[in-house]
């Protein structure tokens, strides 16, 4: 069997793991996600998906991935080929390469959006507008500023002007991020975990103690933010739009149902934890998101806008919050250029920690089911990337759609198979005992009946009501913006199965020679 790499030491294991989980969806998705949510109506779905849909499916996406270390190969389409006897499998699989392969297209360029406004805070490039008016007032100069950065305010319908300086600042990131995974897995991934975790941290802590500090002129303060968002409102656990949008962030936050906890995982020494390192990973995870994530942006938002007006910030998008309410008010306190550029650092770091991991499954699958050499594949993978990468940079609202159908329903998608595979195609008892074995804790036995019947259960139901809801009115734009999105990620859907199917005939090839 050709070598594989490994992890070099637990703890690396764990921060890169952990690096992997902490993204910008801890601090941009999750504050915005529960503050569009009710607040603290959000956090009691939340923890309970996390117990009965986040926890099981990690668990699981580890066991394939620790099963993969087992076989020599480190995706989907080889871990599900190994365990359920159908011709389709291997072609299924695909999506644990496909998912996280297109969200890094557009993570990336996100990601380098924080690098910039990080230097362009240092500079003292970012708006400053006096505190004064309404929310809209002065987060108009913010949205301008955003709305230049990304070229949003050119005149054609299909294209975004892109400035040159947003251009070289994706090019840099995209060359960081490949030379830390042509390092490797222990010599680049772990080693840049190592470094940047314990930052993020600092960097979190530093805001989460200066945005506690805070008050506004109207006399709101840290608690009313704290409040918004920990008193428990029992009345929205009907809603079934709190329950998906809870269940969706714990998938993001998590990255389950991506394939890229399997690439990691298949890292391990196949006689490894994974249970211990899984709930390791996830507190780690949860703790950034909860503790720090929350504390920062909805509290610091709610003290200066209030409730009303942080509800109003995050119903107007994602990016809003944090891209927009909270340079303005870092506009507005002493050395708010300081604390914007460690804000857009420590985005900037939790990115890349999280990009990586994206990578990598595309890269494991090279070198795995095409035995490319590392160098290999990073230069295919740069090359890919560097070029899709033009469609969400260039094409207005190709980002959106490429993270509707991917990052939101592809995941749910391919995260019930990988439930559906272990316990179903495969064999429960035998998934149970894989994923139980050579453990340092136990994994208790009510899981079972959760990872067979509770999760897909719940995943189906996910999926259809979010098929109903929105499927409809998204299948129902039909401008050339969004077909290029389309026809890219249907594009590569093919090209995968081609690829599949060139890698298992060659290896049956290899198989019957080495019999003869
Ligand atoms: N969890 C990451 C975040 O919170 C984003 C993410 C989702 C991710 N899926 C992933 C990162 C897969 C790495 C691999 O931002």
């Amino acid at each position: 069997m050709i070598h594989r790499e490994h992890w070099g030491t637990r703890l690396g294991l764990i921060l890169a793991v952990a690096g992997n989980a902490i993204g910008l969806g801890n601090f941009l998705r999750f504050p915005v996600q529960a503050a569009d949510n009710g607040g603290g109506a959000f956090m009691i779905p939340y923890m309970v998906s996390l117990l009965i849909l986040g926890i099981p499916l990690l668990w699981i996406e580890w066991a394939l991935g620790r099963y993969g270390s087992k076989i020599g190969h480190g995706t989907a389409p080889a871990v599900f080929d190994s365990l359920w006897k159908s011709k389709l499998a291997k072609y299924i699989g695909i999506l644990g390469v496909i998912i996280p392969l297109v969200v890094v297209i557009y993570y990336t360029y996100i990601e380098s959006w924080t690098l910039l406004y990080s230097f362009f805070s240092l500079i003292g490039k970012l708006p400053h507008t006096p505190l004064e008016g309404n929310v809209q007032d002065y987060l108009k100069p913010f949205e301008t500023f955003l709305v230049s950065i990304i070229g949003a305010n050119s005149d054609s319908s299909l294209f975004y002007a892109v400035p040159w300086y947003t251009y070289l600042f994706f090019v840099i990131t995209l060359l960081l991020n490949l030379y830390i995974l042509f390092r490797g897995v222990s010599a680049g991934i772990e080693k840049v975990a190592r470094i940047a975790m314990p930052l993020i941290f600092i960097m979190a802590i530093v805001l989460m103690i200066r945005v506690f500090t805070l008050s506004s002129p109207d006399g709101r303060n840290v608690l009313d933010g704290l409040g918004f968002l920990w008193n428990p409102d029992f009345s929205a656990l009907t809603d079934p739009k709190v329950w998906l949008a809870a269940a969706g962030q714990v998938f993001f936050t998590l990255s389950v149902g991506f394939g890229a906890i399997l690439t990691y995982a298949s890292y391990l020494r196949p006689k490894d934890d994974i249970a211990l390192n899984g709930v390791a990973g996830a507190s780690v995870n949860e703790f950034a998101e909860v503790i720090l994530g929350a504390s920062i942006g909805i509290v610091a938002s709610v003290i200066f806008f209030g409730v009303a007006g942080t509800q109003h910030i995050a119903e107007n998008g994602a990016f809003n919050l944090g891209f927009m309410a909270l340079p303005a008010i870092f506009a507005n306190i002493p050395y708010g250029e300081f604390f914007g550029f460690l804000w857009f650092l420590l985005l900037f770091f939790a990115g890349i920690t999280s990009s990586i991991a994206l990578a990598q499954p595309a890269i494991a699958f090279l070198e795995d089911e095409f035995k490319f050499s590392r160098k290999k594949a990073v230069l295919v993978l740069g090359a890919f990337l560097f070029i899709t990468a033009h469609i969400p940079i260039f094409i207005k609202k190709a980002l959106d759609e490429m993270d509707f159908w991917v990052g939101t329903f592809g995941l749910v998608v391919f995260a019930l198979l990988e439930a559906l595979v272990f316990f179903w195609f495969y064999n429960s008892k035998k998934a149970w005992n894989e994923l139980t074995r050579d453990n340092d804790i136990q994994i208790p036995s009510v899981f079972y009946y959760i990872m067979k019947y509770v999760a897909p259960a719940l995943l189906i139901i996910i999926l259809l009501s979010w098929s109903i809801q929105q499927l409809p009115a998204k299948l129902s734009e039909n401008d050339l913006n969004v077909w290029i999105a389309r026809g890219f990620i249907i594009g590569l859907i093919i090209i995968s199965i081609i690829l599949v199917k060139l890698a298992w005939n060659k290896r049956g090839k290899e198989n019957v020679s080495a019999s003869t």
